[in-house]
């Protein structure tokens, strides 16, 4: 008999070829195929990602007790809603299925993006902890990307799947996101395996810039990574720009937009502070002086001493005397 581990991936395995059955082969499933193929995802795309959809009725509760699945097993799967009498019904009604893997590629979650806005209910809905998904450790696309992110020497780190399909859609592989939240340290452990330098590709929007801003601090302070930014343009995010290029125009700029923490925590922070008064200014200096002393290179240090200095008419031994003095903002 199959341990209680392997029945759940099963479940998983067959919850995960229902839902995409549902998607690309009956009528319930042509509005959400529909607003995928808008959206510029291929067939080949949903199909190397597992897409799916699941109907606004109940499909997977008969499904698997017409194949006698056990209640117990049902119930700690977290495809299903318990009422308090104990009965079950599915968790994930007319939304899109995204198939969430673990680092050996089984299926151990899911996250379903709602189809059409609605007001009262979330636009992602994710699987709850199980015994299978613990959503600190997982990394979606972390056992596609692995290869990629091994042959390439680095790892990009998006916001939301479709970013890491948008990038997969354009040949870039390498791509990773975590689940809505902030970067664990074991996600940050399973990265360091395989790689020692990581580009954080946030929305371009102010909470994806904000976000880039605290995943930049936690890496810093949690890895020895060597970190880049890949900043989006007119606040868009990469699967918004892919919609708007195309492919190409995406790869490239995955490649050719990218810049360094302290260039981008620059342009970040001025954006925070009024550098137009003495107290915005002194507090960006300060903070950027607290970045700069955590850089290693001093070639890379002057020359940000040198664009600090023109841009706010300093002089540059004066930034470089205070620079000594400041406690690097790691450790
Ligand atoms: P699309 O609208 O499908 O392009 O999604 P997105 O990835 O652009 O969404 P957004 O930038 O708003 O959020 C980034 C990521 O945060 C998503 O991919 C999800 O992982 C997560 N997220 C967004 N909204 C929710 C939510 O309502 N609930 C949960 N749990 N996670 C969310
Ligand atoms: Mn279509
Ligand atoms: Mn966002
Ligand atoms: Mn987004
Ligand atoms: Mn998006």
């Amino acid at each position: 008999p199959q341990s209680p581990t392997n029945q759940l991936i099963k479940l998983h395995q067959d919850a995960t070829k229902l839902y995409s059955h549902i998607l690309m082969n009956t009528e319930m499933g042509q509005p959400a195929l529909d607003y995928l193929h808008q959206r510029g995802l291929t067939d080949q795309t949903i199909s190397d990602y597992g897409l799916g959809y699941a109907p606004s009725k109940q499909l997977l509760k008969p499904f698997f007790e017409t194949r006698k699945i056990d209640y117990q097993t049902l119930r700690h799967s977290g495809l299903f809603i318990e009422n308090q009498d104990g009965e079950l019904r599915d968790r994930f009604v007319d939304r899109i299925m995204y198939p969430i893997r673990n680092q050996s590629g089984q299926e151990i979650a899911f996250s379903g993006r709602m189809l059409k806005q609605m007001p009262d209910q979330p636009k992602y809905l994710n699987s709850p902890e199980t015994e299978l998904f613990n959503k600190r450790k997982v990394l979606f696309n972390f056992d596609l990307a692995r290869g990629a992110v091994r042959k390439q020497g680095n790892l990009i780190l998006f916001e939301g799947f479709m970013d890491v399909m948008s990038a997969h859609q354009s040949g870039v592989d390498n791509g990773v996101a975590s689940m809505g939240t902030s970067l664990t340290e074991e996600q940050i452990y399973a990265i360091q395996r395989i790689t020692k330098q990581v580009y954080v590709c946030y929305d371009g929007d102010t909470p994806g810039q904000k976000a880039t801003q605290r995943a930049l601090s936690i890496l810093r302070d949690n890895s020895s990574l060597t970190l880049g930014v890949i900043q989006m343009p007119e606040g868009m995010d990469p699967d918004e720009y892919r919609q708007k290029y195309g492919e190409a125009k995406l790869a490239s700029a995955l490649e050719s937009a990218r810049e360094t923490p302290v260039a981008f925590e620059m342009r970040y922070l001025k954006t925070q502070y009024d550098v137009d008064t003495d107290t915005g200014r002194l507090q960006y200096l300060n903070d950027i002086l607290a970045i700069l002393a955590t850089v290693k290179s001093p070639v890379e240090q002057d020359v940000y001493l040198t664009q600090l200095a023109d841009s706010f008419q300093l002089d540059k031994s004066s930034l470089r005397q205070q620079l000594a003095m400041v406690k690097p903002a790691k450790q």
